[in-house]
């Protein structure tokens, strides 16, 4: 698996990074303790009505269930610990790439066929059968992000 580090310094809360990582768009989110809070309370409200209910995240168990702790990566110290949403920018329908900060759950929206995903990237509503995939990814240092 090729590997590439990403300097994510200048993403700030609120706002989206995308990448190319094996040829595929990699969203890099820093979401904003607002959007922490919402994320945690659609889990809160949500997670019986989850379409998938699998975190879908290759650095856990492939039976990871779909919980908002478990489609984060854990903050670099000092930030707030889920903060950072890092995933495949490919809609599971069919392979579009979905729109940031859009959708009924204010997440992302795939415009192809309308599938909406909350702020943790889960499906909740269209064609999509399954949540953004996570790929590999870890902290090298507070600011640099490694993908694979
Ligand atoms: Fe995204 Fe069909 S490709 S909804």
């Amino acid at each position: 698996l090729s590997s590439i580090r990403q300097d994510v310094s200048g993403v700030e809360p609120g706002t989206q990074l995308t990448v190319k990582w094996l040829g595929k768009p990699v969203f890099i989110r820093h979401r904003t303790g607002a959007e922490i809070d919402e994320a945690k309370q659609q889990d809160a409200d949500g997670m019986a009505e989850l379409i998938d209910p699998l975190a879908r995240n290759a650095n856990l168990k492939p039976d990871a269930p779909a919980t908002d702790a478990n489609r984060v990566i854990p903050s670099p110290e000092g930030e707030a610990p889920a903060a950072w949403i890092v995933q495949m920018g490919v809609c599971t329908h069919l392979g579009c790439v979905p729109l940031g900060d859009a959708g009924d759950f204010g997440g992302w929206f795939c415009p192809c066929h309308g599938s909406h995903y909350d702020l943790a990237g889960r499906i909740r509503k269209g064609p999509a059968p399954e949540n953004l995939p996570i790929p590999p990814v870890e902290w090298v240092d507070a600011t640099t992000i490694k993908l694979g």
